[in-house]
């Protein structure tokens, strides 16, 4: 692939790593490239990271047409940068694609941007305890005419944005409120694409949770609002008396990259994961007898977060105590090991750039 490279001519200060949080700073350069039907995708470029413009009939603006992904680059101790499975990322982006009516891109295309990308600005990836450096592809339709239609013109941009924790809890337990009146998704629609539009949907039910002074809201099923699908960004599961179970992919719930590590991981220990449907009844039973031994939601952003309390229809349960279980501090330090190379990565998973 030809990527020309236009490098920034006054390079920002790295951040103290303290203060990054999550998505608020972005490092010098952005990946760019243009999709014409007819012409496959072109002009592929890094430039200075900076604004875009865009024509105000561009389809993005009207009609929603984007997709997006998010992984991570991390630091390991010997000062290389690695990156955790990418191409589950990128074949998710082209699933997403495919739902979305946006072009895809060829694995080997897309791995060749994303690699000679985290290269260039490898300096930004953050080397102090649970920093990384947050890598976010976006694909959007950028037609200049309100015909509704799927695109004749894409474009495909990578920005990065070094990170600390996703919640202002860090590792500590998040409360999470069970939301039963506003639904994410539906089984045909687009629920399993990583697109804008399910975000955007979901803000109305997040807010009201913050506002109750929950972290985010657990969906339930779209039809009967009565199954545990997933959190607002990342996929959840459970050790209910023993059986660790998450929600079975429905095609309503993202397939979360670190969801299939969590259950490869625990497989391959000996444990038993079920993937299946959990009703909103059968977890509430398990709270209020206590049979809900932990609770964790698990995301690239999210890592393996604990789940402390869970409110439904104002009924609040504390999970565990409030603590941490067995359970999710194995899986956060597992796969925290082995993303940050402290652990040695038997799977396969990480690839050195
Ligand atoms: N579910 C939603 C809605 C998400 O936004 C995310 C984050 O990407 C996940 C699940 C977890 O997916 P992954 O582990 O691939 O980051
Ligand atoms: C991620 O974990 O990469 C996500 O995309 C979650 C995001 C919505 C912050």
């Amino acid at each position: 692939m030809d990527i020309t490279i236009t490098r920034n001519p006054s390079p920002a200060e790295k951040p103290d790593p303290s203060t990054l949080g999550f998505g608020k700073i972005f490092t010098d350069h952005m990946f760019v490239m243009n999709y014409t039907a007819g012409q496959g995708w072109h002009d592929a470029r890094i430039v200075p990271f900076g604004t875009i413009s865009l024509h105000p009939a561009s389809t993005v603006l009207h009609y929603g047409s984007e997709i997006f992904e998010g992984l991570k680059a991390y630091r390991r101790a010997d000062g290389k940068v690695q990156l955790f499975r990418p191409i589950e990322n990128i074949r998710r982006m082209n699933r997403s694609a495919e739902r979305m009516c946006l072009p895809q891109i060829p694995e080997s295309d897309a791995m060749e941007i994303l690699t000679a990308f985290i290269r260039l600005e490898q300096d930004w990836v953050p080397s102090a305890p649970g920093t990384s450096l947050y890598i976010r592809p976006f694909m959007f339709g950028n037609d200049e005419t309100l015909g509704v239609h799927s695109v004749k013109n894409a474009v495909f941009m990578i920005i990065t944005s070094p990170v600390g924790s996703y919640y202002k809890e860090g590792i500590n337990p998040v409360k999470i409120m069970i939301e039963s009146t506003d639904v994410r998704a539906v089984r045909g629609g687009t629920g399993e694409a990583k697109c804008g539009g399910n975000y955007a949907a979901s803000n109305r039910a997040g807010e009201k949770a913050e506002e109750k002074g929950y972290s985010q809201v657990l969906w339930l099923d779209g039809v009967e609002r009565r199954y545990i699908e997933e959190v607002g960004a990342m996929n959840v599961m459970f050790k209910i008396s023993g059986e660790i179970v998450t929600p079975r992919l429905s095609g309503s719930i993202l397939p979360g990259i670190t969801r299939k590590s969590c259950i490869e991981l625990l497989r391959s220990e000996g444990y038993t994961v079920s993937e299946r449907l959990i009703s909103v009844d059968e977890l509430e039973q398990a709270m209020e007898t206590g049979t809900l031994e932990e609770a964790w939601g698990c995301g690239t952003a999210a890592v393996v977060s604990p789940i402390g309390e869970l409110c439904y229809n104002d009924r609040k349960f504390t999970v565990n105590g409030g603590r941490i279980g067995k359970v999710t501090q194995h899986l956060y330090d597992t796969l925290t090991g082995i993303q940050w190379g402290t652990l040695a990565d038997s799977f396969g998973w990480t690839q050195e750039i």
